[in-house]
């Protein structure tokens, strides 16, 4: 009785340590969301959805004549609330009967001249988040009528990537009335007759997108009890199966063969054993040379910070360190349906860091993959060893780009706050096009200097590098400058630290706390503007 006592609590899966994650790919089933050219004011949802702009006296409802009956209604409402229009201002109200839904939002996008595709994305995010706690089973938008230079195919994107991005909860883990499923069902997109072939194509791209966004945060919001580096290859496996991509998983022994000797290292210390995932995305039909990039994702499942253990507190999040390699997981989850003419390579860097008798210590010396050797001074900088490993391999594969992506640095953290990812590179232009695609995904980053200064802070006396940098101030730029030792000069290389973003500890907009799936969608948009 008492052992099977035990089990239960080790596995509240019921699966053993390596139980089951739920779904795959995504564990909330998103709603249905389609466009259509129905009528706003006819249309029977539980809530129906418009906007208007700050200073607007009404809400833009494309169709629905100026004093029609429902108009002159929310223009009073929305004198009466003494409703601005600013952005993320939302007006619920319930239409008692009166009008053919049985509740009417209006929320506020802020002032024109600022107006982004963001601006849609969050504004449909957030009506849809109060949809769903006022656990409405349909609901229905109608855009404003806008002129952005993405069109309605880029409208009707990011208007889906909100639905189903504000619609993502994870509950696998609640019991009794908690545990009740999402209740919105279908959402539905009204556009113009004219708009709806784009809108259609919009509302596609919009759903792979945020879908591969939410496997992300399921894979990063499971915690590291079930969520193991061998449970993590198993999942990337069904992705594969799914989509028909390739894939490779090395174990320890192969490992050891590479002479990863960093990534093995940090695992020492773990009864978990690490492993390398490789998934190759391979377009079809395409002739000629072909780009060839790398993603490389640190995937640490849990981050005790090893034997330089961490407190208490800095540890109760640290599922989150798997973020970057689980982002890996999720842009190679879409590539087949959004088929860039591009040669994708998904890295990811499986590994537990925990003290124990079998980890490194402090002052232990680690030959890596490309022979450079690493004194280790303080175990819970461990990032960099796994990417330091999973950069030689990337290499190996003669691709023409690299992106790293990692939760690598607290300091990037205290540098940017917690929505901002910091770009690094070793190519200008690289880095300019990837911080464009970025702005367009609507996924806040900046770009922090690699200066050559900071390099003498890595210099080690007894081996190549040392993975500490001597003094504590620019800790986001001496990491980057740690994995840039690791790659060669021609290759032009991108890091992303994506400590801040990965994980919210309180909500944002449309994003709950938890994880985000930060840096998915600017992947997305960077591998299919190189295609073009
Ligand atoms: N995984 C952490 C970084 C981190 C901190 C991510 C907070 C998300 C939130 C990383 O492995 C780490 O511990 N970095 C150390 C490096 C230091 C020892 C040089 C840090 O930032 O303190
Ligand atoms: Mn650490
Ligand atoms: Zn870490």
């Amino acid at each position: 009785m008492k052992s099977r006592r035990h089990r239960k609590t080790a596995s509240p899966n019921g699966g053993g340590a390596a139980g089951d994650i739920g779904r795959v790919p995504a564990g909330t089933p998103a709603p249905k969301i389609t466009a259509s050219s129905g009528s706003f004011a006819s249309t029977r949802a539980d809530v129906a959805v418009c906007f208007a702009l700050e200073g607007d006296k009404a809400p833009a409802l494309r169709g629905v004549p100026a004093g029609s009956a429902l108009i002159r209604t929310l223009s009073l409402l929305m004198r009466q609330e003494r409703f601005r229009g600013k952005r993320k201002e939302v007006l619920l109200w319930h239409a008692a009967g009166r009008h053919p839904s049985a509740r009417y939002a209006v929320v506020g996008l802020g002032a024109r001249a600022d107006l982004t595709l963001e601006t849609i994305r969050e504004g449909v995010g957030i009506a849809t988040r109060r949809a769903v706690a006022v656990r409405a089973r349909k609901a229905v938008f109608v855009l404003p009528p806008l002129t952005l230079p993405e069109g309605v195919e880029g409208l009707a994107e990011a208007a889906t990537e909100g639905i189903a991005l504000g619609s993502y909860r994870m509950s696998k883990y609640l019991t009794g009335e908690e545990q009740t499923p999402l209740s919105l069902k279908g959402a539905e997109i009204l556009f113009g007759p004219d708009a709806l072939k784009a809108a259609h194509r919009g509302v596609a791209r919009g759903k792979i997108r945020a879908l591969a966004t939410n496997l992300v945060r399921d894979l990063v919001n499971e915690p590291a009890l079930t969520l193991t580096p061998l449970r993590m290859a198993e999942v990337a496996r069904e992705v594969a199966g799914q989509r028909g991509l390739e894939i490779k998983v090395l174990e320890k022994k192969e490992l050891e063969k590479l002479g990863m000797g960093a990534l093995l290292g940090v695992s020492a210390g773990s009864a978990q054993p690490p492993c390398l995932i490789h998934m190759i995305y391979r377009p079809t039909g395409v002739k000629g040379a072909i780009p060839k990039i790398a993603l490389v994702g640190k995937g640490l499942t849990f981050d005790s910070g090893g034997l330089s253990i961490k407190t208490a507190s800095s540890m109760e999040t640290m599922k989150l360190d798997k973020a970057g390699a689980s982002a890996v997981l999720g842009v190679m989850s879409a590539l087949d349906r959004l088929k860039p003419a591009i040669e994708v390579h998904g890295i990811m860097g499986m590994t537990e860091n925990m003290p124990s008798g079998s980890a490194i210590r402090p002052g232990d010396i680690l030959r890596t993959m490309s022979g450079k050797t690493i004194e280790v001074l303080n175990t819970d900088a461990e990032g960099r060893l796994v990417l330091a490993d999973a950069l030689a391999y990337a290499q190996a594969q003669k691709v023409d780009r690299i992106i790293d992506l990692a939760t690598l640095t607290g300091a990037c953290m205290v540098a940017l706050g917690p929505v901002v990812t910091g770009v690094f590179g070793n190519n200008q232009e690289m880095v300019e096009q990837f911080l464009t695609a970025s702005s367009r995904a609507g996924e806040k980053m900046w770009q922090l200097p690699l200066y050559e200064e900071y390099s003498e802070q890595l210099r080690s006396d007894v081996a190549d590098i040392k993975n500490t940098p001597t003094s504590r101030y620019g800790g986001a730029i001496t990491a980057g400058l740690f994995l840039k030792s690791f790659v060669n000069g021609k290759t032009p290389w991108i890091h992303l630290d994506l400590a801040g973003p990965a994980y919210l500890e309180s909500e944002q907009g449309y994003m709950r706390k938890g994880a985000t799936g930060a840096t998915v969608r600017t992947l997305l948009t960077y591998i299919e503007e190189l295609a073009d």
